[in-house]
């Protein structure tokens, strides 16, 4: 092999190894493998002086331009129709009926939220990428477009293409973004714009973007597309595609995606467009001057409004840790009013300049509480506020870490215990039932319980104290408290109320580290090396076994020492299921423990990786996701035959 043959071969294996990672989410070797391809690759660039036009090396961004070119869309691109209400878009359907004759089949897809991005690939290569524009004309962005990982800078189709996608910023990738950005992005259309028309290509690089991609505007021959026909065409080409259901019940996956779905996505949608299928009952209604008659948006109501912001409170959660919590002027988001919003922490307030009195924008988030984005309108009136110096809950001096602030009471900071008494025995942690806010208020105020380790040493007489207590609930608390001491490693951890761990994590370093005593010992480099572990949360892992290893201590005194019980090679290891609907005889977090026992991977959300949908009762769209993307269903019964219980 000379040298470029070899180069091209490094080329293709590179491209098809980040398909797999981007597109596909299915990665088959590490990223250390991956990077020694890579510099192989560029040496001989270097050493040849040559790079073949579809090199990944291409991605990184060369000068910034001066300015961007126009750029010809071969045909034009139109907007969508819209509508607010189920009334509306029956009122357009009927319209179609009327025209037709007949109910056409209609697709459905998430109206993705960033910026239009149209490629053209010539005999395979992808040789522009531009911008909407005014439809016919758009800002050419080949530089910037071919930074993202997610578009192929070759295809397997010859002759002219054009597609059609929408340029997104993940949520993910903006918060991780916006951890270290000097001025933070307010949401995921102004990251994906600001990053594709930007000139240095360079930036746009570090904004890790993704195009999803829903339209093929022109292919030679003209084969007549439908819309599945059309995703199908891009999932062949290596495109991300974007989710497309096909049913006729669109009212109700619209329902089920506006109120459940779209709160475990990683991308903002702000509606759904539904597009009839066939190509040829397309030809037949054709366009109006602006839009196709065959498509509409439903768009989803805002999720973000602006409200002044009144006063900044400060609260004290069960790691000691302080966070902000804005006071609102009441404001109508989402069909709910608006009183309170977050913001993460003080270095965040001067990070986003909020300041009190001054108009701020607010997003709904997948928190009950919405976020503060960022000042709208500043007033001259309006104050930085003061960073606090004591904690509200006890008064003690705070200190910091990082870029938050923490009170030092371990056990003497009444709202900290309570926090901490109703996290440890929730569900996920050591399942002792019925602690609520009001009987761990009562633990901490009544008997003087200060840490969980006491719950252990409760006597029927100290409980006959609090309200409502009698002796049935006595003695079933106690029993509660006597058999969480078998709790499992995982949800051990989780109790202990470490900064930064949640489940997952908990769930991770009782696999890695399989006991307490291990963990205790960890080194934040031996932590960093497990993957989904960064810096930060394992900084927070050190700390809490520095300040209060002793609390360790006392568990294993009390007989509370559980080791990681490997579930690998359980009977459906590594098998990835979703539950949806309301199961006959299972309650959700049984059948999820069920899998988990035997090994499987429960996900909250159906992608092109899950397995298995496990459906019951009122299955929603999770379902119909499931059916189109050919994903394996099964109800309560064949889960337990498959499960041998
Ligand atoms: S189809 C001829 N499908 O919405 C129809 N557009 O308001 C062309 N958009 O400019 C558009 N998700 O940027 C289509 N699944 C989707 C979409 C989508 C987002 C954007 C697109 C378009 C705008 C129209």
């Amino acid at each position: 092999m000379n040298e470029l043959e070899k180069m091209r071969a490094l080329v293709d294996k590179l491209n098809d190894l980040a398909y797999r990672y981007y597109v596909l989410d299915e990665p088959i070797v590490s990223d250390k493998e991956y990077d020694a391809i890579y510099d192989e690759l560029c040496a001989l660039e270097k050493a040849t002086g040559v790079v073949l036009s579809d090199s990944p090396s291409k991605r990184v961004g060369g000068e910034p331009l001066k300015e961007f070119e126009s750029h010809t869309h071969i045909n034009r691109l139109y907007s969508l129709d819209k509508c607010n209400s189920f009334e509306a878009l029956r009122e357009w359907f009927n319209k179609l009926v009327k025209m037709l004759g007949y109910a056409p089949m209609c697709t459905l897809e998430y109206k993705l939220d960033g910026l239009t991005i149209c490629l053209t690939y010539r005999d395979g290569e992808l040789v522009t990428g531009a911008t909407r524009g005014n439809g016919e004309v758009g800002e050419n962005v080949t530089e910037q477009v071919k930074t993202i990982r997610t578009v192929p800078l070759n295809i397997p189709t010859k002759g002219v293409i054009e597609v059609q996608g929408e340029g997104i910023m993940r949520i993910s990738a903006l918060n991780k973004y916006n951890e270290t950005a000097a001025v933070p992005l307010k949401n995921p259309r102004n990251g994906v714009a600001g990053a594709i028309r930007n000139l240095d290509a360079r930036e746009t690089a570090k904004r890790n973007l993704d195009v999803i991609f829903y339209n093929v505007n022109y292919l030679d021959g003209d084969p007549e597309l439908g819309q599945r026909e059309q995703i199908e065409f891009l999932d062949k080409n290596r495109f991300k595609t974007a989710v497309c259901f096909a049913s006729d019940d669109i009212e109700k996956i619209i329902e089920q995606i506006q109120n459940v779905d779209r709160n475990a996505l990683d991308f903002a949608i702000d509606g759904m467009v539904v597009k009839v299928d066939d190509f040829k009952i397309r030809a037949k209604l054709g366009y109006t001057d602006k839009f196709p008659r065959w498509a509409i948006a439903y768009k989803f109501e805002a999720e973000e409004t602006t409200t002044v912001l009144n006063e900044i409170v400060w609260q004290v959660g069960r790691t000691g840790k302080l966070t902000p919590l804005a006071l609102l002027e009441p404001v109508e988001l989402c069909g709910a009013t608006v009183r309170r919003a977050t913001l993460n922490n003080y270095g965040d307030i001067l990070r986003k300049k909020v300041t009190v009195g001054s108009r701020v924008f607010i997003r709904r988030s997948n928190d009950v509480i919405p976020e503060i984005l960022g000042v709208a309108e500043s007033d001259e009136k309006a104050t930085t506020p003061d960073k606090p110096a004591v904690c509200p809950g006890c008064g003690s001096e705070l200190y910091e870490e990082g870029a938050n602030l923490f009170c030092p009471n371990f056990y003497g900071c009444r709202p900290q215990v309570v926090a901490r008494l109703v996290q440890f025995c929730s569900k996920e942690c050591m399942d002792i039932e019925g602690v609520s806010d009001k009987t761990a208020e009562q633990l901490y105020d009544v008997i003087n319980v200060r840490s969980a380790t006491e719950l252990y040493e409760l006597k029927a007489e100290d409980l006959s104290k609090l309200e409502g207590f009698k002796v049935k609930k006595i003695a079933k608390f106690i029993a509660q408290i006597d058999k969480s001491k078998s709790v499992n490693l995982p949800h051990f951890i989780n109790a202990l109320c470490i900064d930064n761990v949640g489940r997952k994590t908990a769930k991770d370093l009782a696999e890695n580290f399989g006991s307490i005593d291990a963990l205790r010992a960890a080194t934040a480099e031996e932590l960093t090396a497990i993957p989904d572990i960064g810096d930060i949360v394992a900084q927070s892992i050190v700390e809490y076994f520095e300040r209060h290893g002793e609390v360790v201590d006392k568990y294993k005194a009390l007989g509370i020492d559980p080791k990681y019980e490997k579930t690998t090679g359980g009977i459906v290891s590594g098998i990835k299921f979703v539950l949806t609907g309301t199961l006959p005889t299972l309650k959700r977090d049984e059948a999820r423990a069920m899998i988990e026992a035997a090994g499987g991977i429960v996900q909250s959300s159906v992608s092109k990786q899950t397995d298995i949908v496990v459906a019951g009762e009122a299955a929603g769209s999770k379902l119909d996701k499931a059916s189109a993307l050919g994903i394996k269903i099964i109800d309560e019964t064949e889960l337990k035959n498959m499960l041998n219980t």
